[in-house]
């Protein structure tokens, strides 16, 4: 599944509330959670499970308690393995793109990839291929990003019964971040950064759909 979003539509939100929901219905089970690389992680993925976890206040470092910093969704956290034990023993396995080998070997329930024009096809391959665990409810790929060619055009260009594609425009979202209103006017209405619902990927290039 693929949450096709301009700049700012709530695609970070959607994944972790996805992840979330993923949780709920694999308990027990290990999911793993990508990003192109562990510092875009740490300032993306980190920050909105902090605004969104329920009584949440920072990431935990040093010796502070997963619970207090993160609230009673989170039972513990492991900086040197990057793993988030939840509150029904699912595991949230944290990975990157760019380093492989924090891919390899394990098998997950379900992912969620953030970013994913930024992520080689190779990653993504094996991201794909990870996902595999015979326990999980539904071998679920969820990604959030704004769309572009390459492997996002192979696997969601076209109508596939066994993807799903939703889009959402920068204004769509009913708390867009301040710097949307401060872009300039003739840039908005086309601008296939802020409304990805308006473009159509072609092999070759972006074009808009016609009104
Ligand atoms: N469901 C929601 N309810 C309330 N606020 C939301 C929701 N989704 C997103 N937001 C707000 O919108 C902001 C942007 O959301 P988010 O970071 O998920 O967007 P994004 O599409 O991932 O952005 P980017 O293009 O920078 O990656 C969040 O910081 C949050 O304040
Ligand atoms: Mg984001």
């Amino acid at each position: 599944m693929l949450f096709a979003g301009g700049w700012g539509s709530g695609k970070t939100w959607w994944l972790i509330a996805e992840a979330l929901r993923l949780t709920v219905d694999n308990p027990g089970r290990a999911g793993v959670l990508v990003s192109p690389t562990f510092p875009l992680q740490r300032r993306t993925l980190y920050r909105a499970i902090v605004d969104i976890f329920p009584e949440a206040k920072r990431w935990p470092t040093g010796a502070a308690s997963a619970r207090d910093c993160l609230g009673p969704l989170v039972k513990d956290w492991s900086a040197s393995d990057r793993v988030l034990t939840m509150w029904n023993g699912a595991e949230w396995v944290f990975g990157s793109a760019d380093n492989v080998s924090s891919l390899e070997g394990a098998s997950y329930a379900w992912g969620c990839l953030d970013e994913p024009r930024l992520v080689r096809a190779e990653a993504w391959r094996i991201f794909n291929a990870r996902i595999r665990d015979p326990k999980s409810k539904q071998l679920r790929r969820a990604l959030a990003g704004v769309p572009s060619l390459g492997w996002m055009w192979d696997e969601f260009g076209k109508p596939h019964p066994k993807r799903t594609v939703i889009r959402a425009s920068t204004t769509d979202n009913s708390a867009p971040p301040a710097w949307v209103h401060r872009a300039p006017q003739p840039q908005r209405p086309t601008d296939p950064r802020l409304h990805p619902r308006r473009v159509r990927c072609a092999r070759s290039q972006l074009v808009r759909d016609r009104p």
